[in-house]
């Protein structure tokens, strides 16, 4: 099932001709009307420079301001703020808003306006009207046609020119649709998006763009000595899966790229089992794989030419008779034995063996996702993805990535000295270390896995999905991180 998407267009000219419910335009803080919008202006007999200049409208980032017009052109005009110097990714953040806005109001069409918008930008604003209006309704009961609100569908985005403007429409396109996979398929509740669903949509994917797609179940999982996966899984009657989808565009020969990520598709913790308060949350812990899939949906629409494997262990965490209980130890593919503290630290159980299992494909580099630990978001909230790895100069390109993408991460430290705290009595590690540096020690857990490669770990536990409305985005999956993924990816491409 392809998803439903957002249609984006691009078209050039006067906006104060367009007869559309609505024109969102964004605005940079206290600066005067540009002169190219002195036709709207018009048409609105001098309400844009009237709303400035009284200052109802400041520009400000994340302020807008609604006005009804009367005359021919626009029958709304959305006032949407860039702030002051806007960066690059303040575009998708207004455009967000302004997909948001229109979205609730029900307009089904809309267009979008800002000064000189090519390149980069418009690549921006076509991703921030997708995320901005994004929804997800489908387990919501129907109101009777009359009644319904409407979702949006399209919307035309102006340029200074539509020549060369497709190409960054196409890639903002292709980013959209994987942010729309990613937030789909987080948001599911556990009961629909299974370890087996999360195959499916990987098969789906690979259909639709000719992939090379592999899915191990428990029977292939244990052939392949998978002990530190198969442990987590042990406590569900679900069969786990371990799912594989290669994309080749670069060369034959060529390193790929794999992108690793965590499919928890409910984390009740196990027999170290978690609090019933907020525990629907957890739902979300297949966020990374979620945004591997993504990913892997965006890259191939781009058609990039380099060589992405993306792999994704995916399972529930259940406590049962036969669940894994703390003391056990248990082996990885890669022969390490693993002592098990603590059963809710299970998401790098399952990481160490599909990072093990990434050194098969003599990776140029692995990134992996996941929500990995409550640490991290104690640490940097949901604003910024916690990064660390075995590589300064991949973790740096990741870093870049993530701000070009408007996905920022921060690097937390993976000293020797925070290795003590995994050394287990009984085993070669264990799979807590204690109270303090939470972030870091499963990140030095999943290190002992990601051997032979320059390897960098996303700990996205605040950032792939809000618990808080976060204003331009409801509370929910935010599409982090397929767009530092797609960022860290196209740096490679040739
Ligand atoms: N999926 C959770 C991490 C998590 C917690 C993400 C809260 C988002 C919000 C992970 O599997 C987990 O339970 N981690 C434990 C580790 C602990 C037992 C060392 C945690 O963070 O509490
Ligand atoms: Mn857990
Ligand atoms: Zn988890």
């Amino acid at each position: 099932m392809a998803p439903l998407s957002l249609v984006l267009s691009v078209r050039a000219g006067d906006p104060s001709r367009l007869s559309s419910p609505l024109l969102a335009i964004a605005l940079p803080s206290d600066k005067p009307l540009p002169r190219s919008l002195g036709a709207l202006d018009r048409v609105l007999s001098g309400a844009l420079s009237r709303a400035i200049r009284q200052k109802d409208f400041k520009g400000a980032r994340d302020e807008t301001l609604l006005i009804l017009n009367a005359n021919r052109g626009p029958q709304r005009v959305l006032l949407v703020g860039l702030g002051a110097a806007p960066e690059i990714t303040a575009m998708t953040r207004a455009a967000s808003l302004a997909g948001r806005k229109a979205n609730a109001m029900g307009v089904q069409r809309m267009a979008f306006w800002a000064d000189a918008l090519d390149g980069t930008a418009l690549e921006n604003a076509a991703i921030g009207l997708s995320l901005g209006s994004w929804e997800y309704r489908d387990l919501k009961t129907m109101p009777p046609v009359r009644e319904r609100s409407k979702p949006l569908l399209e919307a035309i985005i102006f340029v200074a020119s539509v020549r060369g403007a497709a190409h960054a429409l196409a890639a903002g396109v292709a980013v959209a649709e994987g942010q729309r996979v990613a937030r789909r398929l987080a948001i599911m509740p556990g009961n629909l998006c299974t370890p087996a669903h999360l195959a499916a949509t990987a098969r789906d994917i690979a259909k639709r763009h000719k992939l090379k797609v592999t899915v191990f179940g428990r029977k292939e999982m244990t052939r392949l000595k998978m002990g530190s996966f198969l442990a987590v899984a042990q406590g569900t009657p679900q069969d786990p899966k371990f799912i594989i989808l290669e994309y080749r565009g670069g060369g034959r020969g060529e390193a790929p790229i794999c992108l690793v990520g965590k499919g928890l598709c409910f984390d009740s913790g196990g027999i170290s089992i978690k609090p019933a308060d907020r525990m629907e949350w957890m739902k979300f812990d297949m966020s990374g794989a979620a945004g591997v899939l993504g990913a892997m949906e965006a890259i191939a629409r781009m058609k990039l030419k380099i060589n992405v494997i993306g792999l994704v262990g995916s399972t529930t965490n259940m406590p049962s008779g036969t669940a894994m209980n703390p003391g056990d130890v248990v082996r990885a593919i890669n022969g390490k034995t693993i002592e098990i503290i603590n059963t809710d630290a299970e998401g790098r159980m399952v990481l160490a063996d599909v990072l093990s299992y990434a050194a098969r494909f003599k990776p140029q580099a692995v990134v992996d996702a996941a929500t990995l630990t409550g640490a991290c978001v104690v640490a940097l909230g949901n604003t910024a993805t916690g990064v660390l790895g075995n590589d300064q100069s991949t973790i740096d390109e990741v870093l870049a990535a993530g701000k070009r993408g408007g996905e920022p991460g921060w690097q937390l430290p993976m000293w020797n000295e925070y290795k003590e705290q995994i050394k287990s009595d009984v085993a070669d590690i264990k799979n807590i270390g204690g109270r303090g540096a939470g972030t870091t020690t499963a990140a030095l857990f999943l290190a002992e896995f990601a051997e032979g490669y320059s390897w960098v770990h996303l700990d996205i536990a605040g950032t792939a999905y809000t618990e808080s409305d976060l204003v331009v985005i409801p509370r929910g999956p935010t599409g982090v991180p397929v767009r530092t993924f797609v960022e860290f990816v196209r740096g490679r491409a040739r």
